[in-house]
């Protein structure tokens, strides 16, 4: 086949993928796309906390279902996105002030939502964005009431639920070297040391057109994997300053080419996995004021320069 994903596993990696859910899938521009191109797809937001669990023991999985059976009807990988996280988290999650409440909490909230799908999960991000840039450790209530500890609560419980997902950390700025790397590093060699199943590190790669860390970004991935867990590309966009133009757009190609080249280049690198499909859906404009165009087809789900770019890695 043609495809990024038929391309990328004649890489010998396991996918190419992309976030989406019911209400980007139920464009049918895209969802061709979806099912043309791409070999894995990752809740955007229907697995959430906020989504899933948003009124404590009151379970709420239909969008969720929807995205997993769409998946195993067109034969696509699922990324399981996320479990714990401070964002997107119901206020009665942080409203708890009891360590042992909160630990009970976490593991009934992971047994219910990851023991739905069991089986049926290629990854799981059982924890997102646990550090700080300057790799501390982030406050939220997970942290604040149970310290680093919340992390192989979460990882238990997930193995508990679902054992044969492979279970990821995930993370951003995970593209240059620095404290951030080394934190993570650190976590994860005291993980595998105490014995937390944990199988994987997920580097977001939300990526801003021609940052300095772009062509060497292969190497803080490479330290990544010297833990010996398998490392990914979870979230990657490249957002430029709107408008977009002729000369952005191959800037963003050569970007493409590069980030797609760095799992490529680590062995270790299972797959690359895009944060949306068109810059019709990207969450990008809406949170960073005046950047956007961050993916591979325009508004129009026609292909950019930067799909030849990802494309040319492969
Ligand atoms: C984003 C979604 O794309 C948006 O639709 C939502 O409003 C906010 O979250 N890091 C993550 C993703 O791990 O879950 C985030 O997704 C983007 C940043």
């Amino acid at each position: 086949g043609t495809s990024l994903d038929a391309k990328i596993k004649a890489k010998g990696r396991d996918y190419f993928g992309t976030c989406t859910d019911k209400n980007t899938l139920s464009d049918p521009a895209y969802e061709a796309i979806v099912i043309a191109e791409y070999g894995q797809v990752t809740p955007e937001n229907s697995m959430k906390w906020e989504s899933t669990e948003n009124v404590r023991g009151n379970f709420t999985m239909s969008d969720a279902d929807f995205l997993v059976a769409w998946a195993q009807q067109h034969g696509k990988l699922i990324r399981g996105h996320t479990l714990v996280w401070h964002s997107q988290l119901p206020a009665w999650v942080s409203a708890i002030t009891d360590p042992v409440e909160l630990t009970s909490v976490i593991e009934s909230h992971i047994s219910n939502v990851a023991g739905r799908y069991t089986g049926k999960i290629h990854h799981w991000d059982v924890v997102n964005e646990v550090f700080n840039d300057d790799g501390t450790w982030r406050t939220s209530v997970f942290y604040n009431l149970l310290g680093p500890k919340f992390v192989d609560i979460a990882f238990r419980a997930a193995k508990k639920a679902d054992p044969t997902a492979k279970l990821f950390i995930n993370d951003y700025n995970l593209d240059y070297a620095g404290p951030k790397v080394n934190a993570m590093v650190a976590l994860v060699q005291r993980l595998i040391a105490d014995g937390v199943p944990i199988d994987g590190i997920g580097s977001q790669a939300h990526l801003i057109l021609n940052n300095g860390a772009i062509p060497s970004m292969h190497q803080p991935l490479a330290t990544l994997a010297s833990t010996g867990l398998k490392v990914a590309l979870t979230e990657l966009d490249i957002r430029l300053p709107l408008p977009a133009d002729a000369t952005k757009l191959m800037n963003q190609r050569d970007n493409f080419n590069l980030a797609t080249a760095a799992c490529i280049r680590v062995p270790n690198c299972v797959g690359v996995t895009t944060w949306g499909v068109s810059d019709k859906n990207s969450w990008v404009p809406g949170v960073f004021a005046g950047e956007g165009a961050a993916l591979i087809w325009d508004e129009k789900f026609a292909k950019k320069p930067a799909y030849d770019g990802a494309e040319a890695a492969l």
